[in-house]
């Protein structure tokens, strides 16, 4: 298996979020852009489409698969989750930290008893929301103070890693170091649409910021060619690394 943390080639960093419906979207991209970026991300839309099968599709072609189901139930239904997750081989991924302590040590634990572990990574809050909405549901003061609660939270029970927007790196980086894993949505290159993304930073800054991963979607995925966007993101990586 490829190590998928190796980043000397930077293309290796790019996930791409395979929000699309069915197996030919799926195929599609896939078929384009393996070996020109570092993983596929089966989120919500994908499975709840075609369950397992995405993963084993992506698997097939020879991808590396983030699940980012965001797993976010009582301590003992996150743990079996976990495990079936790990069985079909997935590299790395998602628990929801607002899940809370005993369900984020039940992930990491599961996870660690499995023969190939998965990397867990702990979702904290959603690039798309604002401090307002925020507010509304809540969760009062900056997205900031919220994503560093949550992430103490998850890393203390040893979470390989969070996922954040990119405005937060540098107070994760300072506040707990270059080891956790970040995994960064809501990056969108120069002049590129945000579409739903609030707290956005072009692939090159998030890096620079302290970035290990770039979840991407829609500037790949709806590009006339997404091979070649892939790769345009990738060269704007060389002159960071
Ligand atoms: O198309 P776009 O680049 O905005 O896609 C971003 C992907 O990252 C989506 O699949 C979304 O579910 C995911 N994501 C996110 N914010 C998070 C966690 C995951 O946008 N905090």
């Amino acid at each position: 298996m490829v190590n998928s943390t190796d980043f000397s080639d930077p293309a290796r960093r790019i996930i791409v979020a395979l929000d699309v419906p069915d197996r030919d979207g799926l195929l599609r991209l896939v078929r384009a852009l393996r070996g020109h970026v570092g993983m596929f991300k089966v989120g919500k839309e994908l499975f709840t489409s075609l369950g397992p099968t995405a993963i084993e599709l992506i698997k097939e072609e020879g991808g590396e698969v983030f699940l980012d189901l965001k797993f976010h139930d009582i301590p003992n239904t996150v743990a079996g989750a976990v495990r079936s997750a790990a069985r079909h081989g997935v590299a790395m991924l998602t628990v929801h930290t607002s899940g809370g302590s005993a369900m984020l040590k039940a992930a990491v634990e599961s996870a660690r008893e499995m023969v190939s572990a998965p990397l867990v990574v702990g979702a904290t809050v959603l690039t798309s929301l604002s401090a307002k909405d925020l507010d509304d549901i809540g969760m009062s003061g900056p997205p900031e103070q919220a994503v560093l609660r949550l992430g103490a939270l998850g890393l203390e029970v040893g979470l390989d890693g969070l996922v954040a927007s990119p405005r937060e790196l540098p107070a994760i980086r300072e506040r707990f170091g270059s080891k956790p894993f970040m995994v960064v949505p809501g990056i969108r290159p120069k002049g590129a649409a945000s579409h739903d993304q609030q707290r956005i930073a072009t692939p090159a800054k998030a890096v620079s910021d302290g970035a290990d991963f770039l979840v991407i979607g829609r500037p790949i995925t709806q590009a006339d060619d997404p091979v070649a966007a892939a790769a345009a993101i990738a060269d704007a990586l060389v002159e960071v690394e």
